[in-house]
């Protein structure tokens, strides 16, 4: 089976085309980042007009990469949500309308679980059951996985999200949006030992996360420091240990709870650096190991979205042709295959 994925959830335009045996074929990418950047966030309206322009282009180089017709296409995975109403919209039209047009299925792929099976793309996969901890610019979760529809929600972010509290954290140090790559790479420059910002909730029991007060604590103390550049740094690096080492702490404490030694991180921070480093040297103690996606699949993809939509057409799922985006959509409602 080979199957079209489509990603237009937020501010990326991602097509890919993957094989069931030759695996990923091509895959298209296209950032509406510097669009955003003036405004310093994301503007929905105009993230869908973009990819409505964006969106038939993509497609068809994706095809060409994969040198393959539209016959040889034999399902179209969408993501139908969580995300921006407008820009799903684009993405589940087109999907729907191709697969129509072509006679074949279109399925409905939860932008989420797209993330969490990332790093299936790449050799090793980790084998189910795993912890996953979900860390992007709009969610922050930990799940228990079992199989593919088989999620428990540990735990998840009461207020902003890990890639939130970089991206704000980032323009209150003066960075363009979005931060988050911005934030890690001022935090090299920076001298360990000089700030130490609280690890939220970690001081009682369970496994939710909460951030906005890590920005809050950022304000102030940018407000009350001398503004330069070595001490913005300072601050960026002491801001980054202190989300890293909160999520590391939340991550042994899921695997703990759960008896599991096999751990997976994914979604846009999961490119950062020093998480990978700080997880890596705790799976080592634990004897267990931890997977993350390649780096280009860490941020939004269509090839998560494809890989994820194989998984469920292969299965015999389909969508309705009235299947409408979800922009709010809990991952554990999700049906198992
Ligand atoms: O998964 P993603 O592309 O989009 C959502 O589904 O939200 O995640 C984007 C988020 C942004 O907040 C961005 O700043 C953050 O991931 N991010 C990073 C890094 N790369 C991307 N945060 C920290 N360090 C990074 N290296
Ligand atoms: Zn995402």
């Amino acid at each position: 089976m080979r199957v079209l994925g489509i990603e237009t959830s937020c501010d990326e335009t991602g097509i890919a085309i993957i094989d069931e045996k030759k695996g990923l074929m091509s895959h298209q990418l296209y950032s509406q980042v510097k669009l955003h950047a003036d405004y310093g966030g994301v503007v929905p309206e105009l993230a869908s007009r973009d990819h409505v322009r964006k969106i038939v282009p993509l497609i068809k180089r994706a095809l060409q990469e994969a040198d393959c017709s539209k016959e040889d296409i034999d399902g179209i995975a969408y993501t139908q949500g969580p995300g921006l109403v407008g820009a799903l919209l684009v993405g589940s039209s087109v999907g729907r309308s191709l697969a129509y047009a072509w006679g074949i299925p279109a399925l409905g792929v939860h932008h989420m679980e797209g993330h969490l099976l990332a790093p299936m793309l790449d050799e090793p996969a980790p084998a189910f059951p795993f912890i996953a901890l979900l860390v992007s610019g709009g969610h922050s979760m930990m799940v228990k996985v079992d199989g593919i529809g088989q999620y428990e929600v540990l735990g998840e972010s009461v207020d902003d999200a890990a890639g939130e509290a970089f991206d704000k954290t980032a323009k209150l140090l003066g960075l363009d949006y979005p931060g988050g790559p911005l934030l890690a790479k001022l935090a090299e420059k920076g001298e360990a030992g000089h700030y130490r910002f609280p690890r939220p909730m970690t001081d009682r029991p369970g496994l939710d996360f909460s951030f906005s007060g890590l920005k809050t604590f950022a304000a102030n103390t940018i407000r009350s420091s001398d503004g330069s550049e070595q001490t913005k740094a300072n601050i960026a690096l002491a801001f980054q240990e202190a989300v890293v080492d909160t999520l590391a702490i939340k991550c042994k404490r899921a695997l703990k709870q759960t008896g599991l030694k096999r751990l997976v991180i994914a979604g846009g921070v999961s490119a950062n650096k020093q998480l990978r480093e700080e997880l890596e040297k705790a799976m080592q103690k634990l004897g267990g190991k931890v997977f993350y996606p390649r780096l280009e699949f860490c941020t939004d993809n269509g090839a998560m979205i494809a890989y994820a939509g194989l998984q469920r057409l292969k299965a015999g799922q389909k969508d309705e042709l009235s299947a409408k985006a979800k922009p709010r959509w809990s991952l554990d409602s999700l049906p198992a295959v």
